[in-house]
């Protein structure tokens, strides 16, 4: 059997994407919270989201319906520190009763420390320009380190740095919507980079037990024309080429090689390096599509043809692109691998029988887990598969019509529905991957 007995087939999810509770119990704004007006569909917020904070509970509960073995989720900055220094103790309790419960259901608990929702505190201080981000970034690590680090051995420092370096700071389209000049950007990233060394470092050093450690980067993954050596080089080239933000080079070679990314050669010094070039246990890798195939910038590609399959968010469905990424990416950084995040948006109702329908993300989790069903069994050491997400959500810009989850929300009532792909994941999971080739 290519799954390992002990795989951690599970799935994710992000605190300002699912908790809701924007202004309770002490917490303060985000900059998702707060600079959203104007740049979200159909003039949507976060603030309620799917009311997790509250329904956790209920949550896990079908969770452990389903048989997962993890679940990622994030916590929020300013939920636990909502001003500079000050934790917030009920903030920081929602987490360790989600832990507990989470532990209780039987599922491994694995924790991002920051997904997307900067403290407007930070923000107004500088953001990620702030020369003070890493220390703050290091403190809030070690409140959660010393909260969390007994029960939860698997951590995250951040959700894909391309991401919300890449469309939060260059292309505009995420908060904090700015637009900075490609020559400035690299300050930024510094300070991002340095914030990651540092709060490996303190988990390192404040863990209760020891844990497994890394980051959730995503990138430009790119999968061969054919597999001739020649398209196979030439894919894991571009893969790798550090030009822009999207890069998967520029925030891998630091973290885990030690080496300086030409993008950066100007900014990061020795004594940086030092501090962002900690030792990780595992590359956690988020992956949705072959960039082969994106064309949403209205860009020509002799590989898109009238009618690709395509998800919600005109997504191209890609599976090889997750065989391709797992073995390029243990090929240069060795270590082993998580996607930490696959899955995709579909047009999901609830029907006249009162059940969601889904058989296209049946189908897309099946063809994805057999790419990566290939690589576990040409010996690449594979640890987790995370879907994302575990129930529909705050699509960030895109508001709420995308639907992501194995889970339905009503929005309305905040009802919850397992969808038909959700039975299905928890079959997969029962015969760890057997069911896949029935
Ligand atoms: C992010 C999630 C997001 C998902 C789908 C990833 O980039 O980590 O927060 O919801 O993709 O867009």
């Amino acid at each position: 059997m290519a799954f390992p007995k002990d795989f951690l087939w599970g799935a994710a999810s992000a605190a300002h994407q699912v908790e809701g509770a924007w202004n309770e119990d002490g917490k303060t704004a985000g900059i998702w919270d707060e600079l959203c007006p104007g740049h979200i569909a159909h003039h949507e917020s976060g603030h309620t989201a799917c009311d997790h904070y509250h329904r956790f509970r209920e949550d896990i509960a079908l969770m452990k319906q389903l048989g997962l073995k993890a679940y990622r989720f994030s916590v929020s900055w300013p939920r636990v520190i909502p001003r500079p220094h000050e934790v917030n103790p009920k903030g920081l309790q929602f987490y360790v009763d989600l832990v507990d419960a989470l532990l209780e259901a039987g599922i491994t608990p694995m924790c991002t420390v920051f997904h997307w929702n900067l403290p407007m505190w930070l923000y107004e201080m500088g953001g990620w320009f702030c020369p003070e981000a890493p220390a703050f970034f290091e403190e809030y690590t070690r409140v959660l380190s010393k909260a969390l680090s007994g029960k939860v051995k698997y951590w995250f420092t951040m959700n894909e740095p391309q991401c919300f370096i890449g469309l939060g700071y260059a292309a505009g389209t995420h908060a904090p919507f700015l637009r900075t000049p490609p020559e400035k950007l690299p300050e930024a990233i510094r300070i991002v980079m340095l914030s990651h060394g540092r709060a490996v470092k303190a988990l390192r050093e404040t863990a209760a037990q020891p844990l497994k450690i890394g980051y959730a980067p995503t990138g430009g993954c790119f999968t061969p024309e054919s597999e001739s050596p020649e398209a196979i080089e030439e894919a894991r080239r571009i893969t790798f080429a550090t030009t822009s933000p999207f890069s998967n080079s520029l925030w891998a070679d630091p973290f885990i090689l030690g080496r300086i990314p030409e993008m950066m050669q100007d900014v990061l010094s020795a004594e940086d390096l030092a501090i962002i070039h900690q030792p990780l246990d595992f590359y956690a890798y988020n992956i949705y599509q072959s960039m082969n195939l994106n064309d949403r910038d209205g860009m020509l590609n002799p590989r898109v043809w009238p009618g690709l399959p395509r998800t919600a968010l005109k997504w191209p469905i890609t599976p090889e692109c997750i065989y391709w990424a797992t073995r390029f990416l243990y090929e240069r950084y060795g270590l082993p691998v998580i996607i930490s995040e696959n899955g995709m948006a579909n047009t999901d109702f609830e029907m006249l029988d009162g059940k969601v329908h889904d058989p296209q993300r049946t189908d897309y989790i099946h063809r994805h887990l057999l790419q990566l069903e290939r690589a576990a069994e040409e010996g690449i050491p594979v640890a987790g598969y995370l879907y994302w997400s575990i129930m529909d959500n705050f699509e960030w810009a895109e508001g709420y019509d995308p639907r992501f989850g194995l889970i339905y929300v009503d929005y309305r009532t905040q009802r919850r529905i397992l969808k038909d792909s959700a039975y299905d994941y928890a079959e997969i999971i029962r015969t760890n991957g057997e069911s896949l080739h029935r």
